[in-house]
């Protein structure tokens, strides 16, 4: 190789060395002469690890019969290089500029790295370049389309970055074929692009464009234009009317920007326009009437904006449609019956919406509807029973009707068809018994029908749903035996039973003897199908939190002492006893202080100065305090009881500043047990205890290992004080990017545990609870852990409390959760749900396997590391970016929990999996099984 690099580099640099080898041959071969010495040069700055090239021989003649080359026959000149996918590495060398007829050249699908200097404008010939899947990095170079017969350029899928010159647009006259798409480019969108006058398809998606693109003066002046994809950049503001000046406009896709205002009121002028694709920005008001216009729609997109009004009824005009997606908007109103003739529809979503009223029976009998395959009517509030005759959807595959508020029993026939693949029914009021029918439903592989209140037996017939891998029946009214056939299911994974009022024992094959207790729990008694003798009942003991129960605590929150059942040790304080400390607290120091009544204890409650410094300075200006309301939720914790406040103000221990506040370690009860004391930010904004009071006492109820627990509160108009555990072994963001010399860096085997557990936690606040909490910031900091690394998350639900309160002080919180912000968290006024924190656990993930934070500022750019180890995964090299200081690690672990941050930082909430899903999957890395989930 140094050999024939120094022949090149002699071959090139030495310019006497060409005409000597003219010499060699006649006259009009001279020209030849240039093909190989640029090729050779060109092959010289490649690695090429595979040897393809090894036909390229720099004392051949000719290079026609060299591989990847074609040739004109007439002049025997070269005029296409293709080499695509062929593992090349290196950089694309300036020896090409010296094959002077090219028109075809392809390296698409390399490994090239580097900045692109070759200069294409020497090469008057090139109709097409495809550069399109390499590692080419830095600017874009000002006269690259200066080449006059450019036809065909694709860029994408590099690392190019920074602006787009303005002049890049100047020479394209006789550009087609533009694509820009999945680079780092940045900056505005130059009207300068209007100069591009032959484009027919232009492709600038996944970047990071930004700023409000004058369409008037730029895009909207590309008469040509067939396909127009601005889709995932960060663009904004309104877009105008003038769309329909673009006659020939086939697909138009804006999805996943910032655009906001109404959609333009001429979009149904264009009326070649095929796939329209709008979702995720922030588009508002209701859908335009001239919509109805587009008689060649197929494909209409306008899922998660902020779209308003009654869902269209004109929509059975579009009559081609076949994918229709209004999820996650706000529209009102009910399904028209002109639904029904949309013949050719097979993929429907209006989840997450807010439609009511009858599903039309032109849906369910219009016998052309039968080719829906994908029918999603969940989260709306359609107060009516189940539709009918859904097994008349010959090749219906996904219903979702999670949410739905649907009522009544579950339809028999509704697998009449066997296509059925998923079906979700999670979150109804149905009632009644699951019907024997569902044995029917050959094809299911995901049955969840939890939350509902279905009552009587398993059916035994759910035995014959070979294919089943995820059964969700948790939380219904189920009873009796679970039938021992269901061990028979070999393809089941996830098995949920909880919260029913089943009994005896469980099967003793399959999933069954190896499912988890919470999976299992809260029933009237199941037992191992191992254990002898009969199954001994198990009623669930009700979860008590709080020796003071809720109704006595609302009642009696004036005052008056209360003691309960459960405790002994402590009561309440009078209201006169609180009344006095306080006032002399505040009027003395302006400082305030609370504390329990606890005669014996010597231990005192270490207080925080400064939470109470910083908070008296508003209440002392408020002068608005009434009576501070302490409560517990742990009878275990029997706080010292503080005399005399003043003594404890010098013992200020502040542990650390959180987006809601700073927390502080406080030393209480008799053995001193150390506790986080957390003073909440918007005090002045939460007027009445009892909200308070109940959304506190969520959190207190959300006992899990995996999750901090809130151990009570103390609340005053001006000041809120959450108390919970303190975790000894710091948080993971300490552990991930602070560790020193002095301590080791976490391997492995402890960050998967660390994820797991977090996942675990997430699980919890998510599946428990309805609504479930949705915890909004997960970050490494708010992740502790204990002294066996088991995570503890914290923080959680707050934002429940907050949120309430000041959407303000939201929104300019969740800022500083930087990278771990879900895209559709970024518009305040979206309906946001549980799949926002999923975004966060995939962030999460990459930042424990890589330590890198989720975005780093570069020199002059910002590095998105989400975005990263995604090209790092399709180009094949993404182990190159977990974290070195883990040491060893098995890569069949790694690279699926890579895959998995990827599949949950998904831009669309609605692809990402749940948390339940989340632990199947982890169980099933750390596990493997003969039979891995194919479906997620
Ligand atoms: C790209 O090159 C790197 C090393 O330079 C290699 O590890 C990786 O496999 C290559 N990827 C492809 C898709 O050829
Ligand atoms: C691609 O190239 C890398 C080195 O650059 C080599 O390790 C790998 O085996 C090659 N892959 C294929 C499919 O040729
Ligand atoms: C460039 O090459 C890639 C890979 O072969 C291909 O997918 C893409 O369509 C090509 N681009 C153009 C503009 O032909
Ligand atoms: C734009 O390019 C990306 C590849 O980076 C591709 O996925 C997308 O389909 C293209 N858009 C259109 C409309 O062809
Ligand atoms: C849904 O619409 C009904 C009126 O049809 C209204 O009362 C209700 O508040 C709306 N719900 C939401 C979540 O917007
Ligand atoms: C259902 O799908 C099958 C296979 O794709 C197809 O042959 C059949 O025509 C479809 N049925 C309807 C009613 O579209």
């Amino acid at each position: 190789m140094g050999y024939l690099q120094f022949f090149i580099f002699a071959l090139i640099s030495v310019s006497s060395l060409r005409s000597c080898k003219g010499i060699d041959h006649d006259g009009s071969n001279d020209n030849n002469d240039d093909d190989v010495i640029g090729l050779i040069a060109f092959k010289a700055d490649i690695i090429d690890s595979s040897s393809h090239l090894s036909s390229w021989n720099q004392d051949d003649i000719s290079p026609c019969s060299w591989k990847f080359i074609t040739c004109n026959p007439a002049t025997g000149r070269v005029t296409e290089l293709s080499l695509i996918g062929l593992n090349l590495s290196g950089k694309i060398g300036r020896g090409l500029e010296k094959v002077q007829n090219l028109q075809v050249l392809n390296l698409a699908h390399n490994n090239f790295t580097g900045s692109l200097n070759l200069q294409l404008s020497l090469l008057n010939n090139l109709e097409s370049v495809n550069l399109s899947r390499n590692g080419l990095s830095g600017n874009i170079p000002p006269f690259l389309t200066n080449s006059r017969r450019l036809k065909f350029l694709d860029l994408s899928k590099n690392s190019l970055s920074g602006p787009v010159p303005d002049e890049f647009f100047l020479s394209c006259s006789s550009l087609r074929v533009l694509s820009l798409s999945g680079n780092n480019i940045n900056g505005p969108i130059p009207n300068s692009v209007s100069q591009c006058t032959t484009l027919n398809h232009l492709n600038l998606s996944k970047n990071r464009f930004s700023g409000s693109p004058n369409f008037a003066a730029g895009l909207w002046l590309l008469t040509r234009i067939r396909t127009l994809d601005l889709s995932h950049n960060t663009l904004t503001g309104r877009v105008p009317d003038g769309v329909s000046n673009l006659h020939y406009l086939k697909e138009l896709f804006l999805q996943g920007n910032h655009f906001s205002g109404g959609l333009p009121s001429d979009l149904g002028l264009c009326s070649h326009l095929r796939k329209l694709d709008l979702s995720n920005n922030l588009f508002t008001e209701s859908v335009p009437v001239s919509i109805q216009g587009l008689s060649s729609l197929t494909y209409l997109n306008l899922a998660n904006n902020v779209l308003t009004g009654d869902f269209p009824e004109w929509i059975g005009e579009l009559n081609g449609l076949e994918y229709l997606d209004v999820s996650g908007n706000g529209l009102t109103g009910t399904l028209p019956e002109s639904v029904g003739g949309l013949g050719v529809l097979t993929y429907m979503s209006l989840s997450g919406n807010n439609i009511s009223g009858n599903i039309p029976k032109s849906l369910i009998y219009s016998s052309k509807l039968s080719v829906v395959r994908y029918l999603n009517l969940s989260w709306n509030n359609f107060e009516t029973r189940m539709p009918l005759k859904l097994g008349y959807f010959e090749n219906l595959t996904v219903l979702d009707l999670r949410n739905g508020a649907f009522h009544g029993s579950l339809p028999a026939d509704i697998c009449d068809s066997g296509s059925l693949q998923i079906l979700q029914l999670d979150g109804n009021d149905l009632t009644g018994t699951i019907p024997e029918e569902i044995g029917k439903c050959s094809s299911l592989y995901l049955l969840s029908m939890s939350h509902n209140d279905f009552r009587g037996f398993i059916p035994r017939s759910m035995s014959r749903l070979k294919k089943l891998k995820i059964l969700k029946l948790d939380s219904n009214q189920l009873s009796g035996e679970i039938p021992q056939e269901l061990g028979e299911l070999e393809n089941l994974l996830a098995v949920n039973i909880s919260y029913n009022r089943l009994q005896g024992r469980l099967p003793d094959r399959g999933i069954f003897p190896s499912l988890q207790a919470s999976s299992l729990e809260g029933n009237m008694g199941i037992c191992s199908p191992f254990l002898k003798g009969p199954c001994k009942m198990d009623v669930p003991k009700p979860l008590v939190l709080d020796p003071f129960s809720y109704a006595n605590q609302m009642g009696n929150h004036e005052g008056g002492t209360k003691s309960s059942k459960g405790s002994k040790h402590h009561k309440f304080l009078s209201t006169s006893v609180i009344i006095a400390i306080l006032a002399a607290v505040l009027i003395s120091i302006g400082v305030l202080v609370i504390s329990l009544l606890n005669i014996s204890a010597r231990k005192r409650l270490q207080f925080v100065g400064n939470a109470l410094e910083s908070c008296s300075s508003s209440s002392r200006s408020t002068r608005s305090l009434t009576i501070g309301k302490l409560v517990w939720f742990d009878s275990k914790i029997a706080p010292g009881w503080v005399a005399n406040p003043e003594t404890l103000l010098h013992k200020a221990a502040e542990i650390g500043k959180g987006v809601f506040g700073n927390v502080y370690k406080a030393s209480l009860g008799e053995e001193g047990r150390d506790l986080a004391i957390k003073s909440l930010v918007v005090s002045n904004m939460i007027q009445y205890p009892e909200d308070f009071d109940r959304e506190v006492r969520v959190l207190g109820k959300a006992r899990h290992p995996n999750l901090v627990s809130v151990k009570g509160y103390y609340w005053t108009p001006s000041l809120q004080l959450l108390v919970t555990d303190y975790a000894p072994n710091g948080s993971l963001q300490a552990k991930l990017h602070e560790w020193s010399t002095s301590s080791q860096p976490l391997s492995w085997t402890k960050r998967f545990k660390i994820l797991l557990g977090t996942a675990k936690g997430l699980a919890h606040l998510h599946h428990s609870f309805r609504p479930p909490i949705v915890h909004y910031n997960l970050k490494p900091s708010n992740i502790l852990l204990d002294d066996d690394f088991n995570p503890k998350i914290s923080d959680y639900g707050l934002t429940r409390i907050v949120a309430k309160l000041d959407k303000q002080v939201m929104s300019n919180r969740f800022q500083s959760a930087l990278g771990y912000v879900a895209p559709e968290l970024a518009c305040q006024s979206l309906r946001v749900n549980e799949k926002c924190d999923v975004y966060g656990f995939g962030v999460l993930i990459l930042e424990v396997v890589t330590g890198r934070r989720p975005v780093e500022y570069g020199d002059d750019n910002v590095l998105i590391l989400e975005e990263q180890v995604k090209m790092m995964l399709e180009e094949g090299n993404v182990l190159e970016c977990v974290d070195e200081s883990m040491g060893r690690y098995p890569e069949e672990e790694v690279l699926p929990v890579l895959k998995l941050a990827l599949v949950c930082t998904s831009q669309i909430p609605s692809s990402r999996p749940s948390m339940a899903e989340v632990i199947q999957i982890l169980h099933v890395i750390k596990t493997p099984v003969p039979h891995r989930m194919e479906a997620y």
